[in-house]
C-alpha cells in the first residue's frame, strides 16, 4: 500500500520538476546571461588541461596532487551538492554595502573593476596546472601580500588594504570567500558606473592565498604592449580580439594613477567621459589623436587599428550614439566576456556547481 501511495507521487511530481528546470533556462535566456551549458566556454584550455589529467596525479605524474588540486576535488562534490541552490542572503547585505562605497562610479568602484581583471587575469594556460601559484579568479590578489605589491597591481593596494580586506573580514565569519567577494566587487564597481551592465555572478569558487606566477598581466607601454603580445596574451586566457575589445571597454571609466613615467599625470582618464560606463572610448582611442585632457594608453591604441580584428570590434563597439550609455551590443559581448574572465583557472566542473547570485548585484 505504501510502496504504491510513494509511486502514485513520484508519477505527480515529474512535470512540475521538467517545468521548473524548463523555467530556469528560459529565465537566463530572458536577461541575456549565458545559460548553464554556456560555461563550457569558460577557460576552455584549462577545462580540456585538467579533464584531461584529473583525478590522477599531478604535471610529473608521479607526485601527489597538490592541495589546490585536493581543494579542486572536493569543491566539485561540493559543486553537485550546490547546483540549484539560492544565493545565501549575505550577498544582499554586501552588494547593499559596497554599493554605497561604490557610489558615483568612484575611485573605488573603478579599482574593484580592475582588481576583478588582475585577479582573475593571474591565469594563463602556460602555468602550472596546480597550486601553489597555478593562478586564476582565486583570491590571492586580496591575500596575498607580495602579489598585490607587484607593480602593475600596486596602484590597488589602498583599496585593498582599506576597503576590500576589511570588507573580507568582516564577512568571512558569514562563509564568505576572498576569490568571491573579489568577483563580486568587481560586477558592483561595473553597476555603479552609470550604463554598467549586470552580468552573470557566481559565488562559491576556492580561495588560494599564494601568489599567482607573475608575467601574466598585460602592459599598457613598452614591447609588451603591441598588438601582438596583447592579444596573444589574452589568446592564452581564452579570449579571442572581439573579448578583449569587450573587456578593454572598461577602460571608458579608467584614469591613471601610476603611469607618470609614461607622460601621463596621475588621474588623468583615458576618455573624455570617464565614470560613465560609455562607448566614447572606443571612438576616442580609435581617433588619429586624443581629445583635450585625455590620455590614451599604447597597448589601447595599437590593439584598436581599425584594420586588424580587434580594430574592427572597436569600431562595431564605438559606432552606437554617444548617447547610448550601456550600449546594447557592447555590454552583451562585455558580460559574456566579464563572466568568462570571473571563473578563470576553475575547471568545468566546478564552475557548473557555482551557486548563481546575479539577482543580488544590485
Ligand atoms: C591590454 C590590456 C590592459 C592593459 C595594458 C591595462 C592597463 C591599465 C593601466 C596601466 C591602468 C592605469 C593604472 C594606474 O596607473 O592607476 C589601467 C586602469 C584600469 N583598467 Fe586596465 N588594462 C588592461 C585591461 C583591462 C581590463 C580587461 C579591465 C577590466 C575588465 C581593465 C580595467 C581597468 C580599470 C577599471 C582601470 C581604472 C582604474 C582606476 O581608475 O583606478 N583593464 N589599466
Amino acid at each position: 500500500m505504501f510502496t504504491r501511495l510513494s509511486m502514485l507521487l513520484f508519477i505527480a511530481i515529474i512535470p512540475t520538476c521538467l517545468q521548473f528546470a524548463q523555467a530556469t533556462q528560459d529565465a537566463n535566456a530572458l536577461v541575456g546571461l549565458p545559460r548553464p551549458d554556456s560555461t563550457e566556454r569558460t577557460s576552455p584550455l584549462d577545462v580540456d588541461r585538467l579533464s584531461s589529467v584529473l583525478p590522477i596525479h599531478d604535471q610529473n605524474g608521479s607526485a601527489p596532487r597538490s592541495s589546490k588540486a585536493i581543494a579542486e576535488l572536493k569543491s566539485r562534490a561540493f559543486g553537485q551538492q550546490q547546483r540549484n541552490r539560492n544565493c545565501p542572503a549575505i550577498w544582499k547585505t554586501i552588494a547593499a554595502d559596497l554599493k554605497l562605497d561604490f557610489l558615483g562610479c568612484n575611485d573605488h568602484a573603478r579599482s574593484a573593476v580592475r582588481f576583478a581583471f588582475h585577479d582573475a587575469a593571474g591565469y594563463s594556460s602556460l602555468n602550472t596546472l596546480y597550486g601553489p601559484a597555478s593562478g586564476g579568479a582565486d583570491g590571492s590578489l586580496l591575500l596575498n601580500d607580495q602579489e598585490i605589491s607587484r607593480d602593475a597591481n600596486a596602484p590597488m593596494k589602498t583599496f585593498r588594504d582599506n576597503l576590500l580586506l576589511p570588507k573580507y573580514n568582516t564577512y568571512k565569519s558569514s562563509g564568505v570567500g576572498a576569490a568571491d567577494i573579489v568577483q563580486f566587487a568587481g560586477a558592483i564597481g561595473v553597476r555603479s558606473c552609470p550604463g554598467g551592465p549586470r552580468y552573470k555572478t557566481v559565488i562559491g569558487r576556492t580561495d588560494d592565498s599564494n601568489a599567482c606566477p607573475d608575467g601574466t598581466l598585460p602592459a599598457a607601454f613598452g614591447a609588451n604592449s603591441s598588438y601582438s603580445a596583447i592579444v596573444q596574451l589574452f589568446a592564452q586566457k581564452g579570449f579571442n580580439e572581439r573579448d578583449l575589445a569587450a573587456l578593454l571597454g572598461a577602460h571608458s571609466t579608467s584614469r591613471a594613477f601610476a603611469q607618470q613615467q609614461n607622460g601621463i599625470p596621475s588621474g588623468r582618464p583615458q576618455d573624455s567621459s570617464p565614470n560613465v560606463w560609455d562607448t566614447a572610448f572606443y571612438r576616442q582611442t580609435q581617433a588619429s589623436q586624443a581629445p583635450p585632457g585625455v590620455y590614451r594608453f599604447d597597448s589601447d591604441v595599437n590593439v584598436a587599428q581599425p584594420e586588424t580584428t580587434c580594430g574592427k570590434a572597436f569600431t562595431d563597439f564605438g559606432s552606437s550614439p554617444p548617447t547610448d550609455i550601456g550600449s546594447a551590443v557592447w555590454a552583451t559581448a562585455f558580460a559574456d566576456a566579464m563572466y568568462r574572465l570571473s571563473v578563470l583557472g576553475i575547471s568545468k566542473d566546478v564552475v557548473s556547481g557555482l551557486v548563481d547570485c546575479t539577482s543580488a548585484v544590485l
